[in-house]
């Protein structure tokens, strides 16, 4: 009698157990299959309202939900991915997303947008095609310093604790990664590519944003492979290849009046082949804005054919109508540390730096550039208004003079 009563509401309970483990386990990883919800792989069909549905659904559903983009040619875009999402988020790119061409997609300044997102990873050996040749010739930043962008091919702000991988982006039509208002955010083994000469497609941008990670990558493109701008803080760049592009740059810093400054960054084990230049900080002379740029280290860089390996270019102007000046932003506790090949400009270490606000706590450690051009001859440094300390090897000698 007693067994017989316990029995039922045992077997009961067990199998309540199980099915809220199931829900459970369910809820912590359903997929949101783009076809699912209307997208075609055909590369003609507008994807744009399946993935908006998708995504939706993923995110305000509890769990680490997966919006799968499986293998398949999707046209898609522009695409406003918002959170916040109810759990973490992944964007599963199996097959190629590809942009419109047309000149409504240029309006907006990105192609695919992620705001205010916490955990978000995209990867999955997909790629993204930005289409950027059917864009290029509308670039108006080269003449116009207050020019629209083009659409950044992903855009992220406010994102946080995310991370992109094992993902492909070519020819965007602007930049092809923007991080802003970003903290914790890990990107590695991705590939970027675009021409040598396509107009201002920098690799990854980074802006106000803090402790970012980026390694084993590749990055050739037609502007920085890497820049950062002002409010990048706690920022670790290891082992990338970039080339053709303009190298890994700070700045440009001091144009415009209140800006945030750039604090810890370290440059480790990168190559640069054939860039307009390789480690440069540039600053505006004029106007100039006050701020500051510190702690930074580059070490263990290869550069191949790089036209100006190490530079500080505080007179820096894009559009070359700009008044001489001298920088009001202050450079210091900047290292340069084994930095090894060859330059195709004759001035390998070119410290350019502001009357105004010398650089300070500049440190050159075994540094070995070889000019590789015509006529042959050594390479040279040029240095205007900069303390610091050179170590080691010093191939070209150093014109650095050592503060008081
Ligand atoms: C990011 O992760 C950290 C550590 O796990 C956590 O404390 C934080 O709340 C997360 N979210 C945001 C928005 O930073
Ligand atoms: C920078 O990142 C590399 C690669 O992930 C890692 O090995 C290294 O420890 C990091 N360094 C710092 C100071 O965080
Ligand atoms: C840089 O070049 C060296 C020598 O060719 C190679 O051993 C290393 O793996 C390269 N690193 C990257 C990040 O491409
Ligand atoms: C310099 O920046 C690095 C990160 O790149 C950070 O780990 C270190 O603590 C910073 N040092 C100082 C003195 O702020």
């Amino acid at each position: 009698m007693g067994l017989s009563s316990i029995f039922p509401s045992f077997f009961f309970l067990v199998f309540l157990a199980l099915f809220i483990i199931e829900v459970h386990v369910q809820a912590q990883n359903l997929i949101f299959n783009v076809v699912k919800y209307g997208a075609r792989p055909d590369g003609i069909s507008d994807n744009t309202k399946a993935f908006n549905i998708a995504w939706n659904k993923a995110c305000s559903s509890e769990g680490g939900n997966v919006v799968l983009v499986p293998n398949g040619l999707f046209l898609v875009g522009p695409l406003f991915l918002n959170g916040p999402c109810k759990g973490p988020i992944t964007f599963h790119i199996q097959g190629i997303l590809r942009a419109p061409a047309d000149a409504s997609s240029r309006d907006q300044d990105h192609w695919i947008s992620f705001q205010y997102v916490d955990g978000l990873s995209i990867y999955g050996g997909g790629s993204l095609d930005g289409q950027g040749s059917s864009a290029w010739s509308y670039n108006t930043c080269l003449k116009d310093p207050h020019c629209k962008p083009l659409p950044a091919t992903m855009r992220f702000d406010f994102v946080t604790n995310s991370t992109i991988n094992h993902i492909t982006s070519i020819n965007s039509k602007g930049s092809h990664i923007i991080l802003f208002g970003c903290n914790s955010f890990t990107i590695h083994n991705i590939k970027i590519s675009a021409p040598g000469d396509s107009p201002n497609t920098d690799g990854i941008n980074i802006g106000n944003s803090k402790n970012i990670l980026i390694f084993d990558s590749e990055i050739a493109t037609g502007d920085d492979c890497i820049s950062m701008s002002p409010g990048s803080k706690t920022i670790n760049i290891t082992n990338i290849k970039c080339g053709p592009g303009h190298g890994i740059s700070v700045g440009s810093l001091g144009g415009i009046p209140n800006e945030d400054v750039v604090d810890g960054v370290l440059v480790t084990n990168c190559n640069l082949t054939g860039t307009s230049n390789g480690l440069r900080i540039k600053t505006k002379a004029n106007p100039s804005y006050p701020t500051t740029v510190s702690n930074l280290t580059f070490q263990q860089i290869l550069v191949y054919n790089v036209a100006n390996p190490i530079i500080i270019d505080q007179q820096y102007c894009p559009s070359k109508d700009c008044k001489p000046g001298a920088s009001r932003v202050g450079i210091s506790d900047v290292r340069f540390r084994t930095i090894t090949g060859t330059t195709s400009t004759r001035v390998a270490v070119n410290l350019l730096c502001s009357s105004a606000k010398p650089c300070e706590e500049i440190e050159l450690r075994d540094i070995n550039i070889a000019y590789d051009g015509l006529p042959r001859g050594p390479a040279t440094s040029s240095c205007s208004n900069v303390y610091g300390v050179a170590y080691g090897i010093q191939n070209p000698p150093p014109c650095i003079r050592r503060s008081l």
